[in-house]
């Protein structure tokens, strides 16, 4: 692992984790790397190819044929994608299939910030600076619900709180790699945070982690 300022941002659906990496990510002038994509590519490319999701196999060969140039893709963004990915990431072979790619893209020589489930666990155990996004199931779902309505996918938000709840139990309950804060995690619950708020409390977070890694 390379000496740069890695910044681990983990926690469940619709926390505001991805807004929170981002905006790190420019206030630190890092590459952003939001990992849920590339589980949500696995799931999305093995339905296409006719797989089943509780396919481990056919899920880690997709993994295995992930690039960069492959995540561009609206499809990725769907309701039915984030279950499809929560379905293949119960795999340990498609979690390891991902995993190299994950750590090249962690050590670069400057640094970088990942977001997902694992990066502060399993993916990147050693960045000087974590943090573990959460937020009540009821506000993420509402988020999500207007985030999903925003993309022109209307859906009863009923479902969609059913969905998030049904999806924090299969992401902490799985044996390989479950969603776990980190023992050296700062928590930031952002329930009662607006977008600006959560980014300054997730920079003072990573200003005190950035201080200690610099005299360290
Ligand atoms: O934004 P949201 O939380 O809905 O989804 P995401 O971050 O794109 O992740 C989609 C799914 O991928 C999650 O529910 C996890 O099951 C899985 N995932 C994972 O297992 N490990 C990661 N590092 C990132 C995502």
């Amino acid at each position: 692992m390379s000496s740069g300022f890695i910044i681990a941002v983990d926690g469940p659906a619709a926390s505001g984790k991805g807004t929170v990496a981002t905006g790190l990510g420019k206030a630190y002038g890092l590459p952003v790397l939001d990992t849920g994509l590339l589980y949500r590519a696995v799931g999305v490319l093995t339905q296409r190819a006719g797989r089943d999701l509780d396919d481990a196999a056919a899920a880690a060969t997709t993994a295995s044929g992930l690039s960069a140039g492959l995540l561009d893709d609206p499809a990725f963004r769907t309701r039915a994608a984030g279950e499809a990915a929560s379905r293949v990431a119960v795999h340990p072979q498609v979690r390891q299939a991902l995993l190299a790619f994950q750590r090249d893209f962690a050590g670069q020589p400057g640094g970088a910030v990942l977001d997902g489930r694992d990066i502060g666990t399993v993916i990147a155990p050693a960045a000087p600076a974590k943090l573990f996004v959460t937020a009540a199931a009821e506000v993420r779902a509402e988020r999500r619900w207007k985030q999903l309505a925003g993309q022109g996918e209307p859906v009863a938000f009923e479902d969609v709180l059913a969905d998030i709840r049904i999806r924090d139990a299969r992401d902490s309950g799985r044996d390989s790699a479950p969603l776990a804060r980190a023992p050296d995690a700062v928590l930031l619950d952002t329930s009662q945070m607006s977008i600006d708020e959560a980014a300054d409390a997730a920079r003072r977070i990573v200003e005190a982690a950035r201080a200690r890694w610099e005299a360290s």
